[in-house]
């Protein structure tokens, strides 16, 4: 496997999740050019689109140029649950051109489409970019529910003063791509706190070999592991992703290394040890594989079913522990019991500096799980708790937790020395 070349660092909205809605103004049309700034400048985008909207732009256009099935239907039978799903997911929810309707169900807490739905559900920042006729603007219902949006910590940009679709003069424009940008950016791209550390995380499951069709894995679904490497990349970071197979999408503006077995899961990890400030190993490695896995496939009669024999995989903290310059190690423990014991006993053996312990054995815990309760363990022994949250919260809690441990600050870790950095996987 090659040296790793990981991804440049960029500024703003690179790897931010976002949802870009649109409703049903004259406007909407602006929307795609929003749509594709947003693209270019590195951002996931899913764009849900009102009823209305639809009547002035078809989904098509939007689905071509996100890359992304486009949600207009809250009922629609292959998206159900869908609005949820994106409202956890996103880094923020624009919602651009707003129409004086959708002001009014956001600021009256209304839920009778897929967008205000999901607004509602979503903890994330909500910026909207209200686009109207002027004297629409101006009734004091309008103003009254952009108000409470504002006054509730909701980003509304002014609508400019200019020529409007009905061909009279007044404020109600929808502002330009550039300044509604600069409005996202202001509002999702404060932290950059993790901008200069290289970053190595391990996620997923890894797949032994009984034979050419069968192997023996894990429940670990990789949403834990892709949660830090995602709030890494979102806090500045550069990030190399080594996953085993998962169901998810290899995430925008991370170098992603797909493998299959531990051993290559290891190979994957070590050769780009140095290269790392940080190294997080979230997946569930396994401890054994088959010995002598078969060449061709074994028949439902053969006898070599009652018995296969299994050999312990290459410990990879183990082995990173022994290489270790400066960088910072990140276990989990996934345990059914005594979850702070263990987690404190492999802390210790492992020689990390953290460790992430979890009871996968409770309900809304661990594999396969969009949440995750935890308990933090770091080699001063401080012990932090945390009650059941998103992942990607508790990503950032546990980003939180390595900063303190870091030891120099981010930015001044000596350059790469392959040089030029490149981006693989966006
Ligand atoms: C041609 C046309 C243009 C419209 N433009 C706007 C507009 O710019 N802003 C607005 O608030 N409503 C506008 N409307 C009215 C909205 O489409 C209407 O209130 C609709 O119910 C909004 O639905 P939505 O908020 O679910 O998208 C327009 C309607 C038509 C027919």
């Amino acid at each position: 496997m090659s040296q790793a070349s990981p991804p440049a660092p960029q500024p703003g909205l690179f790897g931010k999740q976002l949802v870009l809605g649109v409703t049903g103004s004259i406007a909407a049309y602006k929307a795609v050019v929003l749509l594709r700034r947003l693209v270019q400048e590195g951002a996931e985008v899913s764009v849900v689109m009102t009823e209305s909207a639809t009547r002035f732009l078809s989904p098509l256009t939007f689905e071509i140029l996100s890359g992304r099935a486009v949600t207009t239907d809250l009922f629609a039978a292959n998206q159900g649950m869908r609005h949820l799903a994106l409202a956890d997911q996103a880094d923020g929810i624009v919602i651009a051109p707003a129409t004086a309707n959708m002001l009014a169900k956001l600021a009256l807490g209304l839920a009778d489409d897929v967008l205000s739905t999901m607004a509602l559900a979503a903890t994330c920042p909500l910026i909207v970019a209200p686009a109207m006729d002027g004297e629409m603007w101006n009734h004091p219902t309008v103003q009254a529910h952009a108000e409470t949006l504002r006054a509730r910590g909701v980003t509304v940009l002014q609508p400019e003063e200019g020529m409007l679709a009905s061909g009279d003069v007044g404020k109600g424009r929808l502002p330009d791509e550039t300044t509604i940008l600069s409005a996202i950016e202001a509002r999702l791209c404060l932290r950059q706190d993790w901008a200069g550390q290289r970053v190595l995380v391990s996620a997923g499951p890894t797949q032994e070999a009984i034979d050419p069709v069968r192997f023996i894995s894990n429940r670990s679904s990789g949403k834990m592991g892709y949660a830090l490497a995602l709030a890494a990349r979102r806090r500045g970071a550069e990030v190399v992703l080594v996953s085993g197979p998962t169901a998810l999408r290899a995430p925008a503006g991370i170098e992603y290394v797909p493998v299959n077995t531990a051993e290559e899961m290891g190979k994957a990890i070590v050769s780009r040890f140095t290269w790392s400030t940080v190294v997080i190993m979230a997946a569930a490695v396994a401890d054994f594989r088959p010995a002598r896995p078969s060449h061709g496939k074994l028949k439902k009669t053969e006898s070599a079913w009652r018995r296969i024999e299994f050999e312990p995989t290459e410990d990879i903290l183990e082995t990173l522990a022994k290489q270790r310059a400066t960088q910072v190690l990140v276990g989990f423990a996934a345990e059914t019991e005594a979850v702070l014991d263990h987690a404190q006993q492999k802390l210790v053996r492992k020689g990390l500096d953290l460790i992430v312990g979890n009871n996968v054995a409770t309900e809304g815990c661990g594999f396969g799980s969009d949440t995750n309760a935890a308990i933090l363990v770091d080699r001063t022994g401080r012990v932090t708790r945390f009650d059941a949250m998103p992942k990607r919260e508790l990503a950032e809690r546990i980003l939180d937790a390595v900063q303190a441990l870091t030891p120099t600050s981010p930015g001044h870790h000596p350059e790469s020395p392959s040089g030029a950095h490149k981006r693989t996987n966006a």
